[in-house]
């Protein structure tokens, strides 16, 4: 594999075409000081590179990559298909998406395509295949970079060409029109199709009708799809002319974006990377930092994968936007490398000046490098490099979460029992339970095999087809333990209910049968009879097998169980009916954890976050401080972080990191 495996990878996104040429060289000195070892080029380069439609500019490029291979620097080389350039959409205003009111969105900002539209494509496919045919055999290319985050900016179009491409995907999926009135339900309203052409996408519909949320959720699936298509389409251009040399794509696995189902593109990715960026308003953003690094993880599936971006500082794009403090950037970056990452990437390298990012930090900062920030940077190359032996080595867990962007989809469509149900609450709820008491999560797919897991999370799994249950099922006969959360199980794949008592798909499982859903309105709280209290959600439960743990004292059904607990063939199957408070699912979580056998990663105290990972016989325990004090954690080794050997404990100061090489005394 042309990609080096045997270090972590350091770098970020390089615009050197936002720069005078005689900043390069400062470029390439500044990298090679900070360690930077990838250098992502070219993402938003098509208008430089071919600046009108029968001429390709090459040479800068060329300068650039040839300068970086001089310098010992890789290049995960960009297609730079992410946003078109403006004479391709001039002369081409089809190739500018359609929202779903009808107006086209013009270019001026970035990503402004219709995936559907053929001139884009072409023009997309003539640029891969010269960027291909010229530098596969660059020094310099480590790794191609398809496109930038498929899905921001423009996750769905919907013009007449995306309407006759859904279509053609509808029969794919349903067989025939038929098939689409059966599978949408639309007996309903009359919406009943007599050809497959009158079928549209879902459109702006009359005030407070709701469009068809099967055709809603079909339609997600549908542009999930198609993107992924224009994805293949130029990774098999790069497979063709430079085999070996691995694509990917930069993903954004955060619970805030949902536009594709990643579960399906990563199985198209030769290397999976995503990028993430904190929400500097949530004061678990480490938290759910952690909880996307767990999902990359299962999205790689035992492969590598690398953190293709953060801010190494500010952003420039939420509301407030504050700097990293002094010591953050390394505990980010540490914290990817824990859980699994083997490489840790930026946006970008040099701060712009102009242009809607020139607020966004970059490894070289406006300030320039008599700064604390790049101080940092420098430092931060230094220890990846000293951190190169856990390349390769794996996270191990014995507890999985089962996580799905078409459940996502489906939970979160209009016309629900309650608004406050969002898909990623108690999946970020009960990781981050497990994350306080020191337990390594792998996210999986619904579905896949639980083999070696003593315990499974299946948060919020409203939509699911027919093989989920029977797996889980077995799970639980043969001894795992389950927990699962309020609102699953409810519909199949064409978001049909399923009837005979909510939820649906886990009632048997569950041993619970529910006979309605009471939500609760907003600010209404519920206490518990275990001292707790819930809101948003309770429903009127009848036990059916499974027996009652914690009930409800008041609400609209007090005295009902809260959460249940069913001994089935050899295991446990919990249930959580309802929105339980931080510390009560904390103490669910514990007793469940303690049933299960689960034991966690090492001894540690709630926001001192602990990650081993391993190779053969080696391991490194992995100790991140996020919080105002100084901790302690039982081991014994080397901490490559200070150099320093460790006997029988490690403490690490407020805001500090250690990797301690675990071993007999060092
Ligand atoms: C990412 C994007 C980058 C840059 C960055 C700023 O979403 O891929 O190109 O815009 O955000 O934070």
């Amino acid at each position: 594999m042309a990609w080096d495996s045997g270090r972590l990878h350091f770098g970020g996104d390089y615009n050197p075409d936002q720069w005078p040429r005689d900043v390069w060289a400062e470029d390439r000195r500044l990298m090679h000081d900070a360690g930077v070892t990838l250098a992502t080029v070219g993402v938003f380069s098509w208008a430089h590179l071919q600046p009108a439609p029968d001429r390709y500019e090459f040479g800068w490029l060329d300068e650039v990559l040839d300068g970086l291979a001089g310098a010992g620097i890789g290049v995960d080389l960009a297609t730079a298909t992410a946003s078109p350039p403006p004479w391709l959409t001039t002369a081409h205003p089809e190739a500018l998406p359609v929202d779903r009111e009808g107006h086209r969105r013009w270019p001026g900002a970035r990503q402004a395509y219709c995936p559907s539209s053929a001139a884009w494509r072409d023009g997309a496919l003539a640029l891969v295949e010269r960027l291909g045919t010229r530098y596969a055999g660059h020094p310099a290319l480590r790794m191609w970079h398809v496109g930038n985050e498929y899905g921001c900016h423009t996750s769905r179009c919907y013009c007449d060409t995306c309407a006759a491409g859904f279509r053609d995907w509808l029969v794919r999926r349903h067989g025939d029109v038929d098939g689409v009135n059966r599978a949408w339900g639309t007996a309903f309203w009359s919406q009943r199709y007599s050809a497959l052409d009158e079928i549209l996408p879902p459109r702006l519909t009359p005030d407070g009708a709701w469009a068809n949320p099967t055709q809603q959720l079909d339609y997600r699936r549908f542009a999930s799809d198609l993107l992924l298509e224009e994805f293949v389409a130029e990774r098999d251009v790069l497979h063709r002319l430079s085999p070996g040399v691995p694509v990917t794509t930069n993903f954004m696995v955060m619970t805030r974006f949902n536009q594709l189902d990643y579960w399906a593109w990563a199985r198209e990715l030769d290397v999976v990377s995503t990028d993430y960026y904190p929400d500097f308003a949530d004061p678990l953003t480490h938290v759910e930092a952690a909880f996307c690094a767990d999902m990359t993880r299962g999205l790689a599936d035992g492969g590598p994968w690398l953190l293709m971006e953060t801010s190494p500082s500010a952003v420039n794009w939420q509301p407030r936007n504050p700097a990293k403090r002094p010591g953050q950037l390394r505990r980010d970056a540490l914290q990817q490398v824990a859980h699994g990452a083997d490489g840790f990437n930026v946006f970008q390298v040099r701060a712009s000046v102009a242009g809607a990012e020139k607020f966004h930090s970059g490894l070289i900062p406006h300030a320039g490098t008599d700064t604390r920030l790049w101080r940092e940077v420098v430092e931060l190359g230094d220890l990846l490099d000293r951190l190169g032996e856990v390349a390769g080595s794996r996270v191990e867990s014995s507890v999985a979460l089962v996580w799905d962007w078409q459940a996502w989809w489906g939970c979160e469509l209009d016309s629900h029992p309650s608004v406050d149900v969002a898909y990623p609450d108690r999946a970020r709820a009960f990781h981050r339970a497990l994350w306080d008491l020191g337990v390594a999560v792998d996210v999986v797919a619904p579905g896949a095999s639980l083999d070696g897991y003593d315990l499974v999370v299946v948060p919020t799994l409203y939509l699911v087809d027919d093989s989920v249950a029977p797996v889980l099922d077995a799970f639980v006969r043969g001894g795992g333990h389950v927990v699962v959360t309020y609102f699953s199980g409810i519909v199949d794949a064409d978001d049909h209910i399923r009837t005979g008592g909510y939820p649906g798909a886990f009632r048997e499982l569950l041993g619970v049968l529910v006979e309605e859903f009471a939500p609760l309105l907003a600010g209404e709280r519920v206490m518990l009879d275990d001292g707790g209290s819930a809101d948003v959600w309770t429903e009127d439960l009848r036990l059916a097998g499974a027996e009652p743990v914690v009930r409800y004292v008041d609400g609209p059904v007090p005295g009902r169980p809260a959460v249940t607990r069913h001994a089935l063939g050899d295991g446990v199957a919990w249930y959580v009916a309802t929105r339980t408070d931080v510390a009560t699912t904390a103490r669910l979580v514990a007793r469940m954890v303690e049933e299960a056998g689960v034991r966690p990663v090492a001894a540690s105290s709630p926001g001192v976050e602990v990650q081993r990972r391993r190779a053969g016989a080696a391991s490194w325990l992995f100790v991140l401080n996020h919080t105002d004090a100084a901790a302690t954690v039982a081991t014994t080794g080397t901490d490559i972080v200070s150099g320093v050997p460790v006997s029988g404990s490690v403490t690490v100061p407020a805001g500090g990191v250690a990797v301690v090489r675990e071993g007999g005394p060092a």
